[in-house]
């Protein structure tokens, strides 16, 4: 963490990514720890400009012409204070899955934020950079029975359920454990609707929290996620209201709700033309307030509102070919797929930047 305590925010870094997100291995752990990012005092644009005038596209070696990032921390400290103006009731856990880039993960470990992992690398993870395990959500409703016992042994407490079956390897490996139950929600407003893979529908919540009783299992709160790149910010509050339905049913059983879960999909954007962070913050915010009162502790997990708007890829146009609507293939002119602002078109003409 000190890292990023002697930089200021105004810095940007780049550099090739080594090992993909979705290839994490072994070596995960070094990478996190050893090979950190570089560091420039300098403008985005200019550090996707050196980084592509360095290569050398006749010497380079395989891999240089990689896709890279640059990252503006900048971004990650202004949505951090945006965030706690707006909703300072709402903790953020970071959503490690959405980048798990080490700098901006250790930025977010200095401004006290917590993490929402979904595996035991990413717990891993954030507990190599010195974070607390009370920090740490294990939102992941369907963990394999060795990662439940990895959350034990570091003392990982908080974790999601949606399921019976998850409750009973629960009840065999972490019987200590704080649950949360995820709850469907309408996510017919997100482009990517996660209720596909996660979530009890609100008929099948009070047999779960039977389970749970019987099982004599602690169950702390309710969570739910609305999707990723919700377009409607009233889809926070169908859910929220469903989670009021759950935390009353799980009452009358005889537990003691405290922890409510917004999950992800809130929107970075600041074009008011569409759905934004302050349209949503305008009407969670107070709904929160009058369903549930001071003791419910409420978190959430947003990952894309972080990590959008800091990080531009820049990637290598290796071919071209566009597919006409009629059918018919053509070949485009380099002038029309170029990024003039690059200026890089007479060396390294393959390059086009995209920014988020
Ligand atoms: C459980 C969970 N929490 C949080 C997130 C982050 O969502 P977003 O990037 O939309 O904020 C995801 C994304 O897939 C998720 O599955």
């Amino acid at each position: 963490m000190n890292d990023i305590g002697t930089t200021t925010f105004h810095d940007v870094k780049q550099y090739s990514p080594k090992s993909p997100s979705r290839q994490l291995s072994s070596k995960y752990k070094s990478y996190y720890q050893a090979d950190l990012p570089t560091i420039s005092m300098i403008s985005v644009k200019d550090a996707l400009k050196n980084q592509i005038l360095s290569l050398d596209i006749d010497m380079c070696e395989p891999d240089a012409e990689n896709a890279f990032f640059v990252a503006n921390l900048d971004e990650v400290y202004n949505q951090h204070f945006r965030w706690k103006s707006l909703l300072p009731r709402i903790e953020p856990f970071y959503a490690v899955k959405c980048n798990p880039d080490p700098l901006l993960l250790r930025l977010l470990a200095s401004l006290g934020t917590g993490f929402d992992c979904a595996s035991k690398v990413e717990i891993q993870t954030i507990l190599d950079i010195g974070v607390d395990p009370s920090k740490i959500i294990y939102a992941n409703p369907c963990k394999q029975a060795s990662f439940v016992r990895y959350a034990a042994e570091h003392n990982v407490k908080m974790m999601t359920f949606d399921n019976s079956d998850e409750l009973y390897k629960i009840k065999r490996y972490f019987p200590d454990a704080q649950l949360v139950l995820r709850i469907l929600t309408d996510d017919t407003m997100s482009l990517c609707k996660l209720g596909l893979k996660f979530g009890a529908s609100l008929d099948s919540t009070e047999a779960l929290l039977q389970t749970a009783r019987k099982l004599d299992l602690n169950v702390i709160g309710v969570s739910f996620h609305v999707g990723s790149g919700c377009y409607d910010e009233n889809a926070f509050i169908d859910a929220v209201h469903r989670a009021r339905f759950v935390f009353d049913q799980a009452s009358e059983l005889g537990f003691n709700l405290h922890l409510l879960d917004v999950g992800g999909g809130f929107s970075h954007s600041r074009n008011c033309d569409g759905i934004t962070f302050e349209k949503i913050a305008a009407i969670l915010g107070p709904e929160i307030d009058s369903l549930f009162p001071p003791n419910v502790r409420v978190i959430a997990e947003p990952g894309r509102y972080y990590a959008a708007p800091a990080f531009t890829i820049a990637t290598h146009i290796i071919a071209r070919r566009t597919v006409l609507s009629n059918g018919d293939v053509q070949t485009l002119d380099m002038d029309t797929v170029l990024n003039d602002e690059t200026q890089t078109r007479d060396d390294h003409s393959g390059y086009m930047c995209k920014c988020y």
